[in-house]
């Protein structure tokens, strides 16, 4: 089988000339992914069955570890959000949607590559997932992030009384950003950041968990 020829979406992220470019990238496969999601997913029960040992082992590092860097009288709710996660069955999730899996073909078409962490959960994790890059990449370029983040969760989800759904989201979104930037592969997602900008991140981050738990 041939590859989809083309470059991947990150690197029009992490260059500030093209940016812009790249949000616009990010809301074409948010709103695919907004369709993907609510389609009826007949086998989500086997395939929940099969991916949940997995679903877990990711889930310990990219949001228990990160419970180390929280403050003491965020941790209830922080496990709460954890167990929800890891129990909910709302839908088929892509489970690795960043800007490395994702290709702006030649011809202008985009390519999802990468399912092999496919899971079942809230929808609002695979859009955390991809819309965590476009937060740290904005204090790159001085972007308004909550403009953005707006701009791009009504892309994937023009429903916007659902409220719960967005406050799932939030809640990925802090943890996926200071994962980015603390986690033990952060040296390819934010170790080509300067150190005031990485400093600006954290104290977003700190800011965001104590109003989004
Ligand atoms: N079908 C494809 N077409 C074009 N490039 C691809 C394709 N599959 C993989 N690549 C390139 O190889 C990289 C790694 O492949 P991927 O399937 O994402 O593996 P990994 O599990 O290591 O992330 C991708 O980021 C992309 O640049
Ligand atoms: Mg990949």
């Amino acid at each position: 089988m041939e590859g989809a020829k083309g470059i991947n979406l990150y690197e029009y992220v992490v260059n500030e000339e093209t940016f812009h470019y790249a949000v616009e990238q990010v809301s074409h496969v948010l709103a695919w992914l907004g369709s993907l999601h609510a389609l009826e997913n007949p086998n989500i029960l086997s395939i929940s069955a099969n991916s949940e040992a997995f679903k877990r082992y990711k889930a310990t590092l990219q949001y228990q570890k990160i419970f180390e860097l929280l403050l003491e009288n965020n941790l209830e709710a922080a496990n709460v959000f954890l167990n929800e996660h890891l129990t909910s069955q709302e839908t088929l999730l892509h489970g690795d949607l960043n800007t490395r899996n994702i290709i702006i073909c030649v011809d202008g078409r985009i390519a999802i590559i990468d399912f092999e962490q496919g899971q079942v959960g809230c929808g609002s994790h695979d859009a955390a997932y991809l819309i965590s890059e476009i937060v740290i990449a904005s204090f790159v370029v001085n972007e308004e992030i909550e403009t953005l983040i707006n701009l791009l969760w009504s892309c994937y989800e023009p429903d916007v009384i659902n409220i719960d759904k967005h406050k799932r989201f939030r809640r990925h979104l802090c943890f996926q950003v200071l994962y980015r930037l603390k986690g033990p592969s952060r040296h390819i997602w934010t170790g080509h950041l300067s150190d005031d900008t990485k400093a600006k991140i954290e104290v977003w981050c700190a800011r965001e968990f104590s109003y989004r738990l």
